[in-house]
């Protein structure tokens, strides 16, 4: 899905200092370890400092290096710290914007408090953080990557994922505009759309591939990713095959979706309706 008019030129990725938010586990760890084997210098962020540094050595003996900080990015000082950290004894090449968190079922039944850490996280968080982060990321004399996690829900919104596809919708329209934003400064804005990926994001949930959740591997994902990524793109779509007729129907006639998931609707309500991550 790379949809450019141009060739995309290729992208280095090796030798990267950066950030990558929820490094700890799932989707992020194991970017971590990819950038890792390229020679990465990392700055890990999460909550759960033992998860965060159990990383940290899995990215040393992967050949890198690697520092972490312990915080929750929805605090309000959380961006200029981890900013403040990255830069300590350097400049900043590579931002990860990919913690998240999910709350699944019909939205009367979401706490209010639930849909607000959803929205805290997989939004404010990455919006924030990009702020602050952009000025060294626009200095950095290589140029930078700027990747955001979205999701296949940001291409396909999904009933009872109302609240999350809001946070990833709007991560990716975030994305579009902030790389049309910085044409010609050297900073490559990529959006990462994995469907579903076996982590413990998705431990709660016991939909499968009938509903259109067939997990992949992660260590799966993140290879599609870099590969994406080396080749220069964009827009990195990791979905399984069986889900991009419906992903496209959805961008080239939304309503027809409804009809196609209606049959099904009571069937997913249940599957989904104990998944969540906060
Ligand atoms: N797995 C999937 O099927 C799937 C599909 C599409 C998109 N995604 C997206 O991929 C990204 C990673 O998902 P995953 O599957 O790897 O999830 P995961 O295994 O649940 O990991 C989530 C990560 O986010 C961090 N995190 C959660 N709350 C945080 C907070 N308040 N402050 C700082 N860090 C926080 C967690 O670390 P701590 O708990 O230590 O804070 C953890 O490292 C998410 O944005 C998710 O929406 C996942």
């Amino acid at each position: 899905m790379s949809g450019s008019e141009t060739t995309p030129a290729t992208l280095d990725l090796t030798g990267r200092r950066g950030v990558i938010t929820g490094g700890g586990k799932g989707i992020g760890r194991a970017i971590a370890l990819a950038f890792a084997e390229r020679g990465a210098d990392l700055l890990l962020v999460g909550r759960n400092a033992s998860a965060l540094e159990a990383t940290a050595q899995d990215v040393r003996r992967a050949g890198g290096s690697a520092r972490i900080l312990s915080l929750d990015l929805t605090e309000a000082d959380a961006p200029q710290r981890v900013v403040d950290a990255a830069l300590d004894g350097g400049g900043l090449d590579l931002l990860v914007n990919n913690a998240g968190n999910v709350r699944a079922g019909r939205l009367e039944t979401i706490d209010e408090a639930d849909a607000r850490a959803m929205l805290a996280l997989n939004l404010v968080a990455p919006v924030l953080l990009t702020r602050a982060a952009l000025p060294a990321l626009k200095a950095a004399e290589r140029g930078a990557i700027l990747l955001g996690i979205s999701s296949g829900i940001g291409l396909l919104p999904l009933p009872f994922y109302s609240v999350y596809a809001a946070t990833k919708t709007g991560l990716a329209g975030f994305d579009h505009a902030l790389r049309r934003e910085l044409w010609g400064t050297g900073v490559h804005v990529a959006t990462l759309y994995p469907g579903a990926t076996a982590t413990d994001m998705m431990a709660s949930s016991t939909a499968g591939e009938p509903l259109g959740f067939g997990r992949r591997p992660v260590e799966d994902v993140v290879a599609d990713l870099f590969a994406a990524l080396e080749r220069g793109e964009h827009e990195i779509n990791t979905a399984l095959p069986s889900r991009r007729g419906m992903q496209e129907l959805h961008r080239t006639d939304p309503v027809a979706v409804d009809a196609r998931l209606a049959p099904n609707l009571d069937e997913m309500a249940e599957a989904v309706k104990d998944h969540r991550s906060i």
